[in-house]
């Protein structure tokens, strides 16, 4: 098998964690690519560098031309601003926009044939304006949300009950967003079900935070939003695209009448393999988690019809 090619796209907090980690997993060849001058250079040389320490093939160049990052096989778009205090996702929307716009429009130019992972948010307006400035299948783009919102609520699952992380099962269906549909039925600790452990008062609020996960973190950070646990939700997807695992996560990707919707991108589970997102997995709901599921795609809809004001 040869040597993948990947392209991250802005070297920030969030860029130059997902370049960390793909590069010490040995995911492949990086392009960090920024238009801040010698940034990505340095921060790609300073990565290339911690390779032979850890023992890994892992070429990380910088870059501020979109020639460098011709041919890849995976394009991840961290380019954004990122929340300040007292921001929601949707207040980037129109600067983001922009910015996510012109570089999937320049990177799909290059890598005609890549998978686009998107992280910039508002995440799902974000997935919605790649796909309509690259013009690809649009099984070819999905977002990175679920992930790191189960993610968020598995680790306080785990401080709550004192069992790993890695035992924890859950499951987040909807927008990136205050709308996001966590499903407490979903959730297994070790396959045995949550309410078993967990009162359901007490996962209300664990629902609640997980929902304000985003918040919390900027809130104590005051300068901007999180970067490693959203870096490594965009590598735990990057790794199912490159290395073809069929893995079932949830994701935010296009829907084409399933879950009764159709041409909007959302969070739902999917299976990642090397041609993207290669099937929505439907779940059964119940009345009440279908109405907050509506909702949450009314509240993505809406914000795409901002984002059609600008393309
Ligand atoms: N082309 C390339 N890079 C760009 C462009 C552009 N047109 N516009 C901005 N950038 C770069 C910035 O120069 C900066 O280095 O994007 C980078 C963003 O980095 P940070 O400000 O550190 O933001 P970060 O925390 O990485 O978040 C980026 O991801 O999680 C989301 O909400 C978050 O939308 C935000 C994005």
């Amino acid at each position: 098998m040869s040597k993948k090619k990947l392209t991250v796209i802005g070297s920030g907090n969030v860029g130059a964690s997902v370049a960390a980690y793909a590069s010490a997993q040995e995911l492949g060849d990086i392009v960090l690519l920024d238009i801040l001058e010698g940034v990505p250079q340095g921060k790609g040389l300073d990565l290339y560098e911690a390779t032979p320490v850890l023992g890994v093939d892992s070429r990380v160049i910088g870059a501020n031309d979109y020639e460098a990052t011709s041919g890849s096989d995976l394009v991840i778009i961290t380019a954004g601003i990122a929340r300040k205090p007292g921001m929601s996702r949707d207040d980037l929307l129109s600067t983001n926009v922009k910015i996510v716009g012109e570089v999937a429009e320049k990177s799909s130019k290059y890598s005609p044939n890549a998978i686009i992972i998107v992280v910039s948010n508002p995440l799902d307006a974000m997935v919605y304006t790649a796909w309509k400035k690259t013009g690809f299948d649009p099984r070819k783009i999905i977002g990175m949300a679920g992930i790191l919102d189960t993610a968020r609520f598995r680790t306080f699952i785990a401080q709550e009950t004192g069992i790993s992380v890695e035992d924890i099962q859950a499951l987040v269906l909807g927008g990136h967003g205050d709308t996001m549909v966590p499903l407490t039925r979903y959730c297994f600790i070790g396959g045995v079900p949550v309410d078993r452990f967990i009162s359901s008062e007490r996962l209300d609020q664990i629902v609640q935070r997980t929902r304000q996960g985003g918040a919390e973190i900027v809130s104590l950070l005051k300068t901007g939003s999180a970067y490693y646990a959203p870096a490594a939700s965009a590598i735990q997807m990057a790794r199912s695209v490159l290395l073809d695992k069929k893995r079932l996560l949830p994701v935010a990707a296009y829907l084409d009448g399933e879950y009764g919707q159709k041409g909007v991108f959302v969070g739902v589970p999917a299976v990642l393999g090397e041609a993207g997102v290669e099937k929505v997995v439907e779940v059964e709901l119940t009345q009440l988690e279908a109405k907050a599921f509506g909702e949450s795609v009314k509240a993505v809809k809406d914000l795409v019809k901002e984002v059609d004001k600008f393309l």
